[in-house]
């Protein structure tokens, strides 16, 4: 489909170009390259060891009292070094120029680096307002270092920009301060120029046969640069000798859907086509990814999403970097890209552009982005959703790296105005920053969250005498959960009010939509932290105190009203530490939403594998399985039914602000069997990876189903991967057969999380192994009950705990007899050589 037909208005897509550079591999950049440090007498080198010079030589000025050198008040702890922020060359007055002379057929990259800080005490920071000329192209202007670092949320920051190839041989780059405002002055710290090959080369479209726009005489502002999916790379790590700096995506994921990020098999190369330099981007770019996720069903319900703030008015190649790592046949995984919401390529295939895994290729999109009155700074959008109509094996989507590049206008400008702060990186930042606030905070509500548990407790225990009592009223509640027919028709209703709820003898209260739209800011789109076969959850905040999850159904989803009365009513008869508290629910405008208890850490999934937060420790790991399983084990036996979860997952497992697990969603519980009946027979639920095969193949429901899926999460915990991870080779897609295997091969260790290696103690492994393979029985009545598996991860806790107070005295007694060299025994410990190292 041909977006420019579709969308007949300026905010258009106007070329896909899939690019295979054609210019041959051997045109390296030129080496020829300035690094300077301004404002310094004698220059240095920074924290990637490249050498700068002072920029005494390069610099002339109409007269010498207009600048001075001078060197910043204040270090901010941020800065990776000195050089070359701690100096800067100052301009009061007129325009002051540096020259360098330069190769006059390439390209070159200037990059500027800005510290706005205080240089001397009668230089406001806040009053430098400035603009930048390089050979006829304005690069900057009225611009602020101090506003553009505000809204950064960064202390310094770095400009990057392409000039077209000066054909003089010379490149002059001009401070101008503004005339306008009284006592303003331009600043610089240092100033890079790099020549660098062709970057935009024209080749031949092989994907489509638009109009393409030539940037051959037109100069880049890079926007952004990131290595989707993966980490920080330094300058000194990138490729051809470019010193691109490129940034972890994370901060411009939009909402809670981050996917999942992918790591290329350490068997893999990346191989560069013979005619994709490898300039283009480094292979740490390329061996990184953000995939959507393992869940079909997820992953139909949401967008893997990236937002940018740019400047309105301007032209932007957006260019994103594929490699595909795992597939190795055509539509595995095909998928829409979207670009500021059109349409920018359907049925996207990366194995199939390339016919090879680990082999890098890229695309580039153009667009327009229009001036919205009113709106400070655009938004640049950035969308992948699966390809469904062309029926993919599986519904996802992959990204490597994505660069965004602005192109200058008609007038050789590349100007915008002066940021406003992104909301977006603000939040990130303030959650990096704020950790030691949030520790206090945390102790704070860890003592209102017991108290209120504790009062919770009594209400509970009042309630419970009275409520056998009540049985009249739960009774209706039976019926309704145990005849699904009766309930569907209470599904139909549109309005809802036919069959509301309640709430007599419940715990929890029924808000009205009013009371739920103002706590979730009408369903704001930034505030949803999760998406599920149920529809959205989102982060709000109860009547301006109480922080809670609303989880609003999806009115196509299949998990209608049953469950959700489900959901109501079990939840609203249990309490348990180990549980998620329900607070209440809203039955309005034929909506069904449930409120809970807010869990300030998410997932047990994703602190194992699913972001990049720091890895949980072992001992951590241990302690939340027992509380998951004290959960589990409530619910199989502590109320007056067995309720069998039927989807126990690392998902379903939360983890409120002090970690405490608490078991959630038991919007697929059912209750068990009573004293005449051993199973309940009902429709296959649950997610795929972590089925009880026997409840698969008998579809009969015994709390059984619960501890092989409980044995799947306690793999997952200790392998820090997915249950099922269909882009691993075949033996490996199903945690549970591949733990098995190794299990009997003896090969457990070599799949266990890296970042647990060597911290397990060989006895606490043995019982945690031992446990986890008995929940994986084949046959039900084989496998231990909730009650078993949570005594015996209590006992694996104490192994380690004991091993680990035994390392401890050992290593102290090491010390005494011989300081130099710390031997201690480590036959407790696998991988002794890691123990080794971390231990000293
Ligand atoms: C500024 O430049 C002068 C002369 O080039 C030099 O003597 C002085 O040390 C420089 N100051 C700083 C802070 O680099
Ligand atoms: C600039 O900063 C100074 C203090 O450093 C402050 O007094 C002044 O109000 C600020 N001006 C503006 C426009 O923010
Ligand atoms: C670029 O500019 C040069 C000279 O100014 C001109 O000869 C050439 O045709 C231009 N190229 C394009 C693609 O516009
Ligand atoms: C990686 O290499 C090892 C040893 O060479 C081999 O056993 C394994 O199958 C390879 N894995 C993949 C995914 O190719
Ligand atoms: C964008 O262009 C329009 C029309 O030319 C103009 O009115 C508007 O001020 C421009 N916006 C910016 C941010 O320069
Ligand atoms: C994904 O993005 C496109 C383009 O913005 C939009 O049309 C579509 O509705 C989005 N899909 C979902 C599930 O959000
Ligand atoms: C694109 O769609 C999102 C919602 O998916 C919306 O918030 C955003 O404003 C849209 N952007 C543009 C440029 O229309
Ligand atoms: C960029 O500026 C140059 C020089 O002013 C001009 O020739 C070129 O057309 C501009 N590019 C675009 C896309 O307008
Ligand atoms: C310069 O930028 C400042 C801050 O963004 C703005 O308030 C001011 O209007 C701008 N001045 C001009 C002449 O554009």
């Amino acid at each position: 489909m041909r977006p420019h037909s579709q969308y007949p208005f300026s905010l258009i897509i106007f070329s896909i170009i899939l690019i295979l550079i054609t210019t041959a591999r051997t045109e390296e950049p030129a080496a020829k390259s300035f690094l300077i440090s301004c404002g310094s007498s004698t220059g240095g080198t920074d924290s990637n060891g490249r050498t700068w010079l002072p920029d005494s030589k390069y610099f002339t000025t109409p007269s010498s009292i207009d600048t001075k050198n001078s060197t910043a008040k204040q270090q901010d702890p941020s800065l990776p070094s000195q050089i070359p922020y701690m100096s800067a060359r100052i301009f009061t007055s007129s325009s002051s120029t540096f020259r360098f002379p330069v190769s006059p057929n390439t390209r070159h990259y200037i990059r500027l680096h800005f510290y706005p800080s205080t240089y001397d005490s009668s230089l406001d920071p806040n009053n430098s307002y400035f603009s930048v000329d390089a050979n006829g192209f304005t690069l900057l202007n009225n611009f602020s270092a101090y506003l553009t670092a505000k809204a950064l949320a960064k202390a310094y920051f770095i400009k990057e920009y392409s000039l077209v190839p000066a054909e003089s041989g010379k490149l002059s780059i001009t401070f101008t301060p503004c005339s306008k405002r009284h006592g303003s002055y331009a600043f610089i710290n240092g100033i890079e120029v790099i020549a660098i090959p062709d970057l935009f080369t024209q080749p031949p479209p092989l994907v489509s046969t638009h109009q393409s726009i030539s940037v051959a005489n037109s100069s880049l502002q890079t926007m952004i640069r990131l290595n989707v999916g993966g980490q920080y790379i330094s300058p000194d790590r990138d490729s051809g000798g470019l010193s691109r700096t490129w940034y972890d995506d994370s901060p411009y994921l939009f909402a809670a859907a981050l996917g999942v990020t992918a790591v290329a098999d350490k068997n893999l190369t990346i191989q560069y086509y013979s005619d994709l330099p490898e300039y283009i981007a480094p292979k740490d770019v390329y061996a990184t990814a953000r995939t959507m996720g393992p869940d079909n069903r997820v992953n139909l319900n949401y967008n893997l999403s990236w937002v940018f703030q740019v400047d309105a008015n301007f032209t932007y190649i957006v260019r994103l970097h594929f490699c595909e790592l795992f597939f190795t046949r055509n539509n595995q995984r095909k998928f829409n890209i979207y670009v500021n919401n059109q349409t920018a390529l359907e049925g996207a295939d990366v194995y199939e552009w390339t016919q090879s895994k680990g082999a890098p290729i890229y695309q580039d999109f153009v667009t327009f982005v229009v001036d919205v009155p009113g709106v400070d700074d655009q938004e640049l959008w950035v969308e992948l959703h699966p390809a469904v109509k062309t029926k993919p094996q599986y519904y996802d989507a992959i990204l490597n790296g994505l660069e965004i590049f602005k192109i200058n206008d008609s007038s050789g400008n590349l100007a915008g105005k002066n940021p406003t702060p992104s909301k977006l990186l603000l939040d990130s930042e303030a959650k990096k920053g704020n950790k030691k606030h949030n520790n206090l905070a945390a102790i704070i509500a860890t003592g209102l969250v017991l108290l209120v548990a504790a009062l919770c407790l009594l209400v509970y225990l009042r309630k419970k005498r009275k409520g056998d009592r009540n049985e009249t009223v739960l009774g209706n509640w039976l019926a309704i959960h145990d005849s699904p027919n009766t309930t569907t028709e209470c599904g139909h209703h549109k309005s809802g009010a036919g069959c509301s709820i309640s709430t007599q003898g419940l715990l929890c209260e029924n808000f009205s939509m009013e009371e739920i739209k103002l706590a979730t800011n009408n369903f704001d789109e930034s505030k949803v932290i999760g998406v599920g076969g149920f529809g959205k959850v989102y982060k709000g905040v109860i009547r301006g105190v109480k922080e809670v999850a609303v989880k609003r159904s999806n009115p196509s989803s299949n998990q209608g009203i049953n469950e959700f009365q489900n959901e109501i009513y079990m939840l609203s008869k249990l309490r348990h530490r180990h549980l998620v508290s329900l607070i209440g629910f809203c039955q309005e405008d034929g909506e069904m939403i449930l409120i809970y208890d807010y869990m300030a850490n998410g997932t047990l999934q994703q602190h194992l594998y699913k972001s990049n937060k720091p890895s949980l420790p072992w001992n951590q790991r241990l302690e939340i399985c027992i509380g998951a399983a004290r959960g589990l084990h409530y619910l199989h036996t502590g109320a007056k039914f067995t309720i069998i979860h039927r989807d126990v997952k690392t998902t379903n497992i939360l983890l409120d602000e002090s970690w405490v697990a608490k078991v959630s969603d038991f919007g697929l519980s059912k209750t068990g069997p009573n004293m005449n009946q051993t199973h309940v027979s009902t429709m296959v639920k649950g997610s795929f990876g972590y089925f009880d095969p026997e409840y698969f193949r008998r579809q009969q429901l015994t709390e059984k189903s619960d501890v092989y899926s409980f044995g799947v999460v306690l793999f997952e915990v200790l392998c820090g991967r997915q249950a099922l991870d269909p882009t691993l080779p075949t033996e490996q897609v199903s945690l549970a057969d591949w733990a098995l295997m190794n299990l009997e091969k003896g090969s457990l260790e070599d799949i266990i999380d890296p970042h647990l290696q060597g911290k397990i103690s060989i006895d606490c492994l043995k019982k945690f192994a031992e446990i986890a393979e008995k929940c994986l029985s084949d046959n039900g009545l084989e496998r231990p009950s909730m009650g078993d598996v949570l005594w015996t991860l209590e006992l694996a806790l104490q192994l380690q705990k004991n091993a680990d107070a035994g390392k401890l005295e050992e290593k102290k007694k090491e010390k005494a007899n011989d300081d130099s060299c710390i031997l201690f025994d480590d036959s407790n410990y696998f991988h002794n050589k890691i123990a080794m190292t971390t231990g000293r």
